[in-house]
């Protein structure tokens, strides 16, 4: 499964279109904590880095998962394209890749939903650390009935998986929905 997906994804970012870089997600610019000496990031899933490369432009040091050699091979460039250091760009199979032991200031997820980790996800953020959640939610089957609805949130489904954080945005849209939410200092 794991060895398909991979072949999958690295077949699609190997199309010079899907391998075009964008800019770094609106959700991410708007919400990311200013950067302090020291300050951490971990991103699930980062497809060509366009959001870890931003924050690494900004002073963060950011661990970055994805399980595309591809698409990591095009990150790695643009960094270096960039004179950037400060992203630590890992392949990884997150069905079965354990997570870092650090608490992170920030983690981040955009469009990739695995509804295992979100344990992980919520330990691996700092007491007052923040996480950005953005991903497809079922309204998207209406459009594509062939989309597996297993990596289609449910509405109002973000929320609950972090039970007792401070929710700083929390929206269901046409297609997609959004989390942002603080660990509270006592968690
Ligand atoms: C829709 S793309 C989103 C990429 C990036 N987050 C963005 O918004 O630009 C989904 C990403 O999930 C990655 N992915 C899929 N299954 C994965 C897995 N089991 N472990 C790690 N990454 C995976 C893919 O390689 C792809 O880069």
């Amino acid at each position: 499964m794991a060895h398909t997906d991979r072949a999958r994804w690295d077949e699609r970012y190997a199309d010079p279109i899907s391998a075009l870089q964008k800019g770094p997600h609106k959700l991410l610019t708007h919400h990311a904590p200013a950067p302090y000496p020291g300050i951490r990031a971990l991103e699930l899933a980062c497809g060509l880095g366009r959001n870890a490369l931003w924050l690494a432009e900004r002073g963060y040091t950011v661990d970055a998962f994805d399980i595309s050699l591809e698409a990591l091979r095009r990150a790695r460039d643009e960094m270096q394209r960039r004179e950037l250091a400060g992203v630590n760009f890992v392949v990884a199979d997150l069905d079965c890749f354990p997570l870092p032991d650090v608490a992170y200031d920030l983690v981040y997820v955009f469009r990739f939903l695995d509804r295992r980790l979100f344990p992980a996800i919520r330990s691996r953020v700092c007491a007052g650390g923040l996480v950005i959640y953005q991903t497809l939610n079922v309204n998207f089957l209406a459009e594509h009935p062939n989309a597996q609805p297993e990596h289609m949130l449910g509405l109002g489904e973000l929320p609950r998986h972090f039970p007792g954080w401070d929710v700083i945005e929390a929206r269901d849209g046409q297609r997609m929905s959004s989390f942002v939410g603080r660990k509270p200092a006592s968690k």
